[in-house]
């Protein structure tokens, strides 16, 4: 079978649960060694040896995203290890309050910047130094959201976060982009995980509404987004760079 990330050495962070989880799947499955970045570490484990059942190649580590030594540590290592780290999927992140902002603290709008935004830029960081290093490119993909598109009221944290990510995306994307380091975002709509599940109170009443308000009338599986993260990661997209993809069911095309 040909498969399209074969001796790729892909990072991906949240991979305990939803989104990260499925597309650390898929990226094994084409042929990507993948290094589990997350905070929970039973379900981390789970993902890993779900992964190394089907005969893919992965690990697990401990490391929080907002925390810039750890995550330092963490690629100095996949490169020592390894050779290169040639992908990477920031993807870890949370919902924060359902809020507008007079009732937004100061201490949760830190709190989800700091892990949504300040995450994903420790994480760039990181990885576009070790790619500058190997000078041999690289692809990097970020979930942002269809929240960083447009404005949502009553998520004010989250929705500036993301807007921070799709604003990172492009900026370093033009940086880099003459040394071939790729960088992109995702931004998923409604898709079905532990965090969709919070936001609507596991409520069959709000997931409804949530539906009636997606063109495609359906929220997404959380592979949905792994397969346009591993084409994003692989040399299909050889010509793609600075963009924010909705995968989204037309949400954001409203
Ligand atoms: N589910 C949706 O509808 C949806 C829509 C748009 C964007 N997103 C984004 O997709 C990404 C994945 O979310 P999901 O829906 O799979 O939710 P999820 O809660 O299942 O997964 C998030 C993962 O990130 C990990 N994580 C959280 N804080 C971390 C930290 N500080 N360091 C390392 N790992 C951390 C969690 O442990 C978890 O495994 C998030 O960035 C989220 O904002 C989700």
């Amino acid at each position: 079978m040909t498969t399209t990330l074969t001796g790729k050495t892909i990072l991906v962070t949240g991979g305990s649960t939803g989104i990260g989880r499925a597309t650390a799947g898929i990226l094994a499955r084409e042929g990507a060694r993948v290094i589990i970045a997350d905070v929970q570490d039973a379900a981390g484990e789970e993902t890993i040896a779900g992964i190394r059942a089907t005969g893919g190649d992965a690990e697990y580590h401990h490391v929080d995203v907002s925390d810039a030594e750890a995550i330092q540590i963490l690629v100095t290592g996949i490169a020592t290890r390894y050779g290169s780290l040639d992908g990477a999927f920031n993807n870890a992140g949370i919902e924060g309050p359902t809020a507008k902002i007079l009732d937004v603290s100061l201490d949760d709008w830190h709190h989800v910047i700091r892990v949504n935004l300040t995450g994903v830029f420790i994480c760039m960081r990181a990885e576009v130094t070790q790619m500058l290093k190997q000078n041999s490119g690289g692809s990097i993909v970020s979930t942002a959201s269809a929240a960083g598109l447009i404005g949502i009221p009553g998520a004010v944290s989250y929705n500036a976060s993301k807007h921070g990510v799709v604003g990172l995306t492009k900026t370093v994307a033009l940086e880099y982009a003459s040394r071939n380091i790729r960088v992109n975002a995702v931004c998923p709509g409604f898709i079905e995980t532990p965090m969709l599940e919070r936001v609507t109170d596991a409520s069959a009443k709000i997931r409804d509404q949530l539906i009636r308000s997606v063109p495609m009338r359906r929220v997404a599986q959380p592979s949905e987004i792994g397969e346009t993260v591993a084409w994003l990661m692989s040399e299909k997209s050889s010509y793609i760079t600075g963009v924010a993809l909705p995968v989204d069911g037309g949400w954001v095309a409203q």
